[in-house]
């Protein structure tokens, strides 16, 4: 059977490499769609090779010079209504969510609303707003299909498990450029240096939460509502190598990880090959060449941003929508060269511990959970004064 995809994000590094996949796999993805915000020369590239029936560019202007540039036959839209029109295509069966940040909300709820499958990259969507995501993918039978590294791990591990026989989920973290540094030497660290990661070529976003743990934490998040386990349940390792990509450990005792070179094509493949495998030829392991596999605790004295997306996990509601919301803003003030390094997880916690939870949150409460923790970390930002 064809997966006929569309993708929101095909100009970034998971879209890239999604269509690396689907250029693999001509036979079994039919790309219906792509849609990005401003890159319209990589987009109108895009449309020359796969195809698509609808190209959307969230930018007025980017997508007024993509009709400059492009004069095939996929229709172009814009906006807001262009993303909308992207997620719930008539002819698509599969939405690959692989833009940054709270952005990809409506837009996902939007495909699931339509019953679309979702193969969700976008993690802050599910972190800004879990319990409603997955209501929604509930009642209208849509399945949520993780593409993160680490719970494309649990997915693997899980085949075949029953749920009750679960004991705990141990995502792993690489730990970042940063795990070896003093923390007083964290003060000054620069953004080249945060956007070199030892082991993932990922977009900047990533890359700086990868850097803070903040991304572990809202991983601990998304791993909650996508398999239904607990905060206590939920551990985090540091494993240097990125090769284990996470573990799940059963009543038993018993462990399963999976393991595999840090390529993020075999989870986006995964996603959309679940519960079968496809063959491919990306680079394998070589167990011979692996110098060895280390383990270690997450210092959250370090990078309290991981305790934080606990915390924040832990209090549900509105809490984190802030947590995501006030991250995004302190790691935008951090790569405009406004704050420090360790600004970015500071602001979280203020934010944090100013916010008012509001508990079952509506669309309405995140959207304004959202704008406020954006004002309350602007407004702390000294460049913004
Ligand atoms: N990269 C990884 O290896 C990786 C691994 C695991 C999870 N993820 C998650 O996957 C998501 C994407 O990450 P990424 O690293 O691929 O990001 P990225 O390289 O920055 O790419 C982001 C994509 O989203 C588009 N975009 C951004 N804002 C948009 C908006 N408001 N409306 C429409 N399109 C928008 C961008 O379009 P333009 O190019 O036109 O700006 C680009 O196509 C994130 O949630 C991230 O946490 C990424």
């Amino acid at each position: 059977m064809t997966t006929r995809l569309a993708i929101l994000g095909s100009t970034g590094s998971i879209g890239t490499q999604a269509l690396e996949v689907a250029a693999v796999h001509p036979d079994r993805i039919k790309v219906v769609a792509l849609a990005a915000n401003s890159n319209d020369k990589l987009l109108a590239e895009q449309l020359d090779r796969f195809k698509p029936s609808l190209a959307v560019l969230a930018d007025g202007a980017a997508a007024d010079r993509l009709r400059a540039r492009y004069h095939g036959p996929a229709r172009i839209m814009t906006g807001e209504e262009g993303l909308t029109a992207a997620a719930t295509l008539a002819e698509a069966d599969t939405v690959l969510t692989s833009l940054v940040g709270f952005a990809g909300l409506r837009p996902t709820l939007a495909a699931i609303e339509a019953g679309k499958t979702i193969a969700l990259a976008n993690k802050e969507t599910l972190v800004a707003a879990g319990e409603l995501v997955t209501a929604l993918a509930k009642e209208k039978g849509a399945a949520i299909l993780p593409v993160d590294s680490e719970h494309s791990a649990i997915l693997q591990c899980l085949q075949g498990e029953r749920p009750d026989t679960v004991h705990r989920l141990i995502l792993t973290a690489s730990g970042g450029p940063f795990r070896t540094r003093a923390r007083e030497e964290l003060a000054t660290v620069t953004v080249a240096e945060c956007l070199r990661h030892p082991n993932w070529a990922m977009g900047r976003k990533i890359t700086v939460d990868s850097a803070t743990l903040a991304n572990k934490g809202l991983e601990v998040i998304e791993a909650r509502w996508l398999f239904g386990v607990d905060y206590d349940r939920i551990a985090v390792v540091v494993h240097p190598q990125s090769i284990i990509h996470s573990m799940v450990e059963f009543v038993d005792g018993s462990v399963k990880a999976q393991l595999g070179r840090p390529d993020m094509r075999l989870p986006i493949q995964y996603a959309l090959s679940v519960p079968g495998r496809w063959p491919a030829d990306f680079p394998r392991l070589d167990f011979a060449a692996l110098a060895g596999l280390t383990f270690e605790q997450p210092d959250t004295g370090r990078f309290p941003a991981l305790a934080l997306g606990y915390e924040a996990g832990r209090r549900g509601g509105t809490a984190p929508c802030v947590f995501n919301a006030a991250n995004e803003a302190a790691v935008n003030a951090f790569l405009a060269g406004e704050i420090g390094f360790p600004d970015i997880a500071a602001l979280i916690g203020r934010a944090l511990a100013a916010h008012t939870d509001v508990a079952a949150p509506t669309l309405g409460d995140l959207c304004a959970a959202d704008a406020w923790a954006r004002s309350f970390v602007d407004r702390l930002i000294p460049a913004r004064k």
